[in-house]
């Protein structure tokens, strides 16, 4: 039997230009409007007189270096100052609607003046996020590149500012790649753009590099582990946790790194989402100081059961994406959180899976506010290049700066590596190099992804779960659309489930399409009463999956997609939602939201506080 306790993480992490523990920092907004011109040719990027097309240079006299011309003899065929602006953060489809479909190259340009720091201060650039590949320049000098489209990433430019002017270039490429991660096909919107925040932030010469105060696995300790940066980093750090009265201090060796092992103090509150309680944790060293609001919780598995400290919780949950379907573009903001996030509260929801590709910041602090729990997954979907070794590194890469990202998130519960990937021997073997890094970098969380499941040729009405995948996750999740894509809903009721495994399940998506205001009968395609009958028979039928533990049904929201252009019914939108594109409940909304509160009156009360 297999025990994993996974507790909760408080994670200051900071600084690195890797990753994003830079988040932490206020630091100040680069975001507004950005000069912007559209390249779909790459003319910015190479001179097509002297390199081949895919040089991928950077060009003698291109746009990258944002130079006006000297005199009125210099010919220049581009102006920053003259070209039309975009909003960052945000995608670039949903905010000009020639390039609603458009796939390539743009450039953005934003001029910022600055403060000089003092001396021996640090400066670094943090991105929230570019999709897909973005080539950074600052005063005409590339800092670098960053390949994956929903994981920060920064540069220090310390030395590299002045004090008036400073001209920030970042070259956005959105095009699909057969080697990327995702590869050519997904079933949502390719939005481009600099989508999230883009941040100034400066620290000491010394600073607070990580910082991580971490609930032991069998919730007895709090382990405290902090690295500095910088020229004076065997120095003295202390960690504190006021509201538990909590203060410990340490001395960083010569590399910066220092731990401890702290006692539980017998106040701490656990986060639950009936209570999600987050405390203040605050590091400092020298003349830097920071602090997040973190969650410590406890999560475990047990047979077919998840324990939330301790106890047997069943996931409540339901499958988002990254998307604002009143506007129709890539969410960032608090208000798309709070918009997305509401839904599913309404919906009863504990849980909420964040498909297929790690979402902003704000989806997964404000989960941690509401007490909402959180499966985060890497865009590794369908048939990537799995015996293509930079398309691995690629995959290792975001899997890395997002578990980084959100080490401190009491919310995440599930490290998802993958979501509908055919079976076979190189698969296998990359996916379980990404569940060794997930468990080697954080190992606090359960791991898992969402498998398929196949059919019994004897039976059509056999399903059968044996993903060889499973023997390395904590849970058996599974997507089935029968009732959609395998019958019709009356197929349901016929379901036999061979489950091989004896971990819990987690249903990670069943659903069907529904055109909000369509209506008709349970064979009627698109109808909400079809979709209401999907639901209604799943839901009846699931007592017959063992060790179900919980479920994120496709999909809380209709949703932009190419791959669904079906007139007067799509649109290129999927119409699975469970809320349509304008925000309307449709029918299934009240089936699962029944199914939800039932299964919420069931649960135990929690434990006196302080547990
Ligand atoms: C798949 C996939 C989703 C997709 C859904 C659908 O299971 O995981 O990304 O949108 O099915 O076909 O609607």
């Amino acid at each position: 039997m297999r025990v994993v306790f996974l507790a909760a993480v408080a994670a200051l992490t900071v600084a690195s230009a890797r990753a994003d523990e830079l988040g932490l920092r206020t630091g100040r907004s680069l975001d507004g409007a950005w000069h912007v011109i559209v390249d779909p040719y790459d003319s910015g990027f190479y001179d097509y007189r002297s390199q081949p097309y895919d040089a991928h240079q950077p060009p003698s006299g291109g746009y990258a270096l944002d130079r006006k011309a000297k005199d009125k003899s210099e010919l220049l065929e581009y102006d920053f100052d003259k070209s039309p602006v975009l909003q960052v953060p945000g995608d670039w489809n949903s905010q000009d609607a020639r390039l609603l479909y458009y796939e390539g190259a743009v450039w953005y340009r934003t001029l910022f003046d600055v403060t000089p720091a003092a001396a021996g201060r640090r400066q670094f650039l943090r991105f929230g996020a570019a999709n897909y590949e973005a080539h950074v320049y600052l005063n005409g000098r590339k800092l670098g590149t960053h390949v994956g489209g929903f994981t920060p990433f920064a540069f220090e430019v310390t030395g590299a500012l002045r004090p008036s002017g400073n001209s920030l270039v970042v070259r956005v490429d959105n095009r699909r790649h057969r080697e990327g991660v995702p590869t050519l096909n997904t079933d949502w919107w390719n939005y481009g753009g600099l989508t999230r925040s883009v941040t100034l932030i400066e620290v000491p010469a010394t600073f607070v590099r990580e910082a991580v105060a971490q609930l032991s696995a069998d919730g007895s300790a709090i382990a405290v582990r902090v690295r500095l940066d910088g020229p004076n980093a065997a120095a003295p750090v202390t960690v504190s946790i006021p509201e538990l009265h909590v203060l410990k201090a340490l001395t960083a060796g010569a590399e910066g790194a220092a731990t401890a092992s702290l006692p539980v103090p017998a106040s701490l509150v656990r986060w639950s989402p009936r209570q999600p309680r987050l405390y203040e944790v605050v590091v400092a060293a020298g003349e830097d100081r920071v602090s997040d609001q973190v969650g410590f919780r406890t999560i475990a598995t047990r047979g077919g059961e998840v324990l939330l400290n301790g106890r047997p919780v069943f996931l409540r949950g339901v499958s988002i994406h990254e998307e604002n379907p009143l506007r129709g573009g890539r969410a960032h903001s608090l208000e798309d959180a709070r918009l997305l996030l509401g839904w599913a509260r309404d919906l009863g929801c504990n849980f909420v899976r964040l498909a297929h590709y790690p979402h902003n910041e704000n989806m997964v602090r404000l989960a941690d506010q509401m007490g909402i729990m959180v499966w985060e997954e890497v865009p590794v979907y369908w048939t990537i290049q799995w015996e293509n070794a930079d398309t691995l590194a690629n995959a290792r890469q975001q899997l890395r700066e997002v578990i980084a990202r959100d080490l401190d998130r009491a919310s995440v519960i599930v490290w998802s590596v993958a979501n509908e990937t055919p079976v076979g021997e190189a698969r296998l073997r990359f996916l379980k190099t990404l569940i060794d890094d997930a468990r080697a970098q954080d190992g606090t969380r359960l791991v898992s992804a969402a498998m398929e499941v196949r059919g019994d040729p004897a039976d059509p009405d056999a399903k059968i779960v044996d993903d060889p995948l499973n023997a390395f996750t904590d849970l058996a999740s599974f997507n089935e659309y029968v009732g959609w894509y395998d019958g019709l809903p009356d197929k349901i009721g016929r379901l036999k489930w061979t489950i091989r495994s004896d971990k819990p399940v987690v249903v990670t998506e069943f659903g069907a399409d529904a055109a909000q205001g369509l209506h008709g009968d349970e064979r009627t395609r698109f109808s909400e009463e079809y979709q209401e009958a999907v639901y209604r028979e799943t839901l009846a039928m699931l007592p017959r999956i063992p060790h179900l533990a919980g479920l994120t049904p496709w999909i809380l929201a209709d949703f932009r997609s190419p791959r669904r252009p079906l007139p007067g019914i799509q649109d290129g939108w999927n119409r699975k939602g469970l809320v349509s594109q304008g925000g309307v409940k449709k029918k299934a909304f009240a089936v699962l939201q029944a199914f939800y509160a039932e299964k919420a009156a069931g649960e135990a009360a929690p434990p006196s506080p302080g547990r």
